[in-house]
């Protein structure tokens, strides 16, 4: 197996894809309230991605080795638990933060794409986890372009989180993506510049970091699906689906309702 280049009809797939997958985001963000269960985003992000979009929702029922099926269409995944949440009945409140993850397939191509949604007022902690996570996102993307290395990605997210007083996950990474919903290559959210994968043309995969306020370790619940931090602090997760261009990215999860982007992506010398 090896890392697939998609050109061509390929990219018009993938975009198509990436968007409707940022629209479900953009759709379930007014029903984000206090009072309202994880389970009816889930039911309203089902009627969508199905009855409105023409497209499948590629969790339910996915079942990689090792893994029991998938029981529903959307992940949500609340305060300390990091990924893989499974919607339920348990109503938000007030303070929650919340990641809604999101994956669609349109005509084969798959688009995978996640925000951080703060239920009501949050705290000025779950807030700055919140940002400071969107903002490591950012700037892993902003290291892609041909000739540079996963290894890249990784440090430079490893390295914001880190200074912020965060940790990162290392047992879930981010994925190339296209006609499977997870492909080569693992994209590690830390390590070492200069190191991995060079990137090239073509390539297609998910930035997706998984930032602790506490400590980096992990537990999996009883559910086989949920992970949770393992001293319960606050996690948080942001998720894009990348094209490697000719000159550098292209973010395929964009939307008409897409959050603002950090004012550093569009004056990268502010990055440094
Ligand atoms: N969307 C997740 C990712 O970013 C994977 C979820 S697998 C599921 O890779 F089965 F839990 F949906
Ligand atoms: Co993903
Ligand atoms: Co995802």
């Amino acid at each position: 197996m090896s890392i697939t280049i998609k050109s061509g009809a390929d990219l018009d797939g993938m975009r198509l894809a990436g968007r409707l997958a940022s629209e479900v985001l953009d759709y379930l963000t007014p029903h984000v309230l206090p009072g309202v269960t994880t389970e009816a985003l889930d039911k309203l992000a089902h009627d969508y991605i199905t009855g409105v979009q023409g497209a499948v929702p590629a969790p339910l029922n996915y079942a990689p080795p090792g893994y029991t099926p998938y029981p529903k269409s959307i992940c949500t995944s609340i305060n300390h638990q990091i990924c893989h949440g499974i919607p339920n009945d348990r109503p938000l409140k007030n303070g929650d933060i919340l990641n809604i993850d999101v994956t669609v397939i349109k005509n084969g191509w798959h688009g995978d794409t996640s925000r951080m949604f703060v239920v009501g007022e949050g705290s000025i902690q779950a807030r700055r986890l919140c940002q400071i996570t969107y903002e490591a996102m950012w700037r892993g993307i902003m290291k892609v372009k041909p000739g540079a290395r996963l290894g890249d990605i990784g440090h430079t997210i490893q390295t914001f989180a880190e200074k912020s007083g965060y940790s990162v996950v290392r047992e879930f990474c981010g994925h190339g993506i296209g006609q499977k919903f997870h492909e080569e290559p693992q994209v590690l959210h830390y390590g070492r510049p200069g190191t991995l994968e060079e990137l090239k043309p073509g390539m297609i995969f998910t930035i997706e970091p998984m930032i602790n306020a506490g400590r980096r370790e992990i537990k999996e619940m009883p559910d086989g699906w949920t992970i949770v931090t393992k001293d319960r602090s606050l996690s948080a997760q942001w998720e894009h689906t990348v094209l490697v261009t000719d000159t550098g990215y292209e973010v395929l999860t964009l939307s008409a309702g897409y959050p603002p982007v950090p004012e550093f992506v569009n004056a990268p010398a502010a990055a440094a």
